[in-house]
């Protein structure tokens, strides 16, 4: 039986508390690398923008017979997109970051591609490449912020599942339009 506590003794956790309180939530237990959490988040921040203008771009150019209910759908996933990034950015700031919203060098920065796509079938198919690279990159973040970051990890893991959603909508649309 080790005597190693399991816990940090209160007066410890009372000043380290009080130490660098201006850096709010980030405080001297956070085991994490802060720096390349923020990077990247805005990695995944820069993702997140670069499928919501494919997935508008697709919902404004969705024709053919089965496009409006596409198009209802692309809609929809380019506005769960954006929260994405909303949280994302959230989160970076409440790190001590700085949220990267500059257009210069955003599809360099993306993990997914910006492909218009000429037919309802190529469009589709292209957001669900991307999909499938956003699940991959999330899951691999999720694996690096582990428990040195729970909060961040969380959220994450929120996003995730909806990403997979956006997949599985996506192949049941292929379906639907039978391509
Ligand atoms: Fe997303
Ligand atoms: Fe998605």
């Amino acid at each position: 039986m080790g005597d190693k506590p399991f816990l940090t003794d209160i007066k410890t956790l009372r000043e380290r508390a009080r130490r660098h309180i201006e850096q709010g939530a980030v405080t001297e237990g956070y085991s994490a690398d802060r720096e390349t959490v923020i990077k990247l988040l805005n990695e995944a921040l820069a993702t997140e923008i670069v499928c919501v203008l494919r997935y508008k771009r697709h919902y404004f150019m969705a024709t053919g017979i089965h496009a409006e209910g596409v198009a209802a759908e692309f809609l929809q996933h380019a506005n769960e997109e954006q929260g994405h990034a909303d949280l994302i950015a959230q989160r970076i700031v409440q790190l001590g970051g700085a949220p990267n919203f500059s257009p210069e060098g955003l599809l360099t920065r993306s993990h997914a591609e910006y492909v218009e796509g000429d037919t309802l079938n190529d469009m589709i198919r292209e957001d669900l490449v991307a999909e499938r690279v956003a699940i991959d990159s999330y899951r691999e973040m999720i694996a690096y912020t582990a428990n040195d970051d729970p909060t961040t990890r969380r959220m994450l893991e929120g996003i995730l599942a909806m990403e997979e959603e956006h997949a599985d909508d996506l192949v049941s649309l292929l379906e639907t339009i039978g391509a």
